[in-house]
């Protein structure tokens, strides 16, 4: 049966905790120069990476990831295979699994990525929907793992808009224990229906406020992100007016934990949701994360093939 990552949900808290600390081992051998690790899971196999929006991080790491796994990798945007529009995305997933050993996908309909996985009889990863980017996430987990050597019961504190990064931290919450406040306005609220689920799933404790000093308040992780998303760039002028109050700067991140670290997804736009002085400073994990996402997805696609057989 194969296995599909579309969010951190796919994978239980255990599978989480392993791939986490496969991840560490992988990030070692890569330090110690061995860049062609994990066994060559992807070896021979070609990854289509489908790409509807812009991407840094995301696309460079997946295929730098895949070509160190053994695997080639094919970039594929709009322009190629219209998604959904030239054929059905059911169509599209049957034939793509003809050819591929796995598809990564980045695009704005979770739904849309949820039915080609459904229809794909290869393994699909989301790498970034307008409801969650779990690949982020995990390696944002990774960090907190390496910085604080635990990420159990942390107390993090995500500020800002409540959209697919918040998203993803409340899934992440329903399989690691975390105590997660999201510091937000009301008009930019993350999805309801998953904060009532990690509410009364138990397992971490969870909280929205819109006081950002209250947010802030003995945060040991202060994450923050664009205020206003790929797709979303028309409300960017409102978003200022809604979310100025919940911009992390020196003088908010005084009410944090002494020994806070702080993380933001990238890009950044600096000034706006997180000031230099911070993204700079000696607080900011910022650049360890990116570097990251690298070895989470070499084990998260290596972790795919194992368990999907
Ligand atoms: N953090 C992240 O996913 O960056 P990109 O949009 O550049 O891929
Ligand atoms: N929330 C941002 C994350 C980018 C990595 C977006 O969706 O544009």
């Amino acid at each position: 049966m194969k296995r599909d990552f579309l969010t951190i949900a796919d994978m239980s808290g255990d599978e989480v905790v392993q791939t986490i600390r496969y991840a560490l081992e992988l990030k070692k051998r890569r330090q110690t120069g061995q860049f062609r690790t994990a066994n060559g899971k992807l070896e021979g196999m070609t990854v289509g990476c489908i790409f509807h929006k812009a991407s840094l991080r995301t696309r460079i790491s997946f295929e730098t990831g895949i070509y160190e796994l053994g695997g080639k990798s094919l970039y594929i945007t709009k322009d190629e295979i219209d998604l959904g529009k030239r054929e059905s995305i059911e169509d599209a997933a049957r034939v793509l699994s003809r050819y591929l050993g796995m598809i990564v996908i980045r695009t704005f309909s979770h739904s849309d990525v949820e039915k080609l996985a459904k229809h794909a009889s290869v393994p699909v990863i989301n790498a970034l929907t307008d409801y969650t980017h779990p690949c982020q996430v995990m390696g944002d987990l990774l960090t907190v793992q390496e910085r604080f050597d635990k990420i159990e019961g942390m107390k993090v504190t995500y500020l800002g808009d409540g959209n697919n990064l918040a998203n993803s931290w409340m899934v992440a919450a329903r399989r690691i224990k975390l105590d997660l406040t999201i510091g937000t306005s009301e008009e930019t609220m993350p999805k309801m229906d998953l904060f009532n689920t990690v509410k009364e799933e138990g397992l971490s404790r969870i909280r929205i406020v819109h006081d950002p000093v209250e947010a802030v308040e003995g945060a040991q992780v202060v994450y923050t992100d664009v205020w206003a998303s790929m797709g979303q760039k028309d409300k960017a002028a409102e978003r200022v007016k809604l979310l100025s109050a919940f911009q992390v700067n020196e003088k908010l991140l005084q009410h944090a934990d002494p020994n806070h670290i702080v993380l933001h997804c990238l890009p950044a736009e600096r000034g706006r949701e997180i000031t230099n002085e911070v993204m700079d400073g000696p607080h900011s994990a910022v650049f360890d994360q990116a570097e990251n996402r690298l070895h989470i997805q070499k084990a998260i696609m290596s972790r795919l093939m194992e368990w999907s057989g």
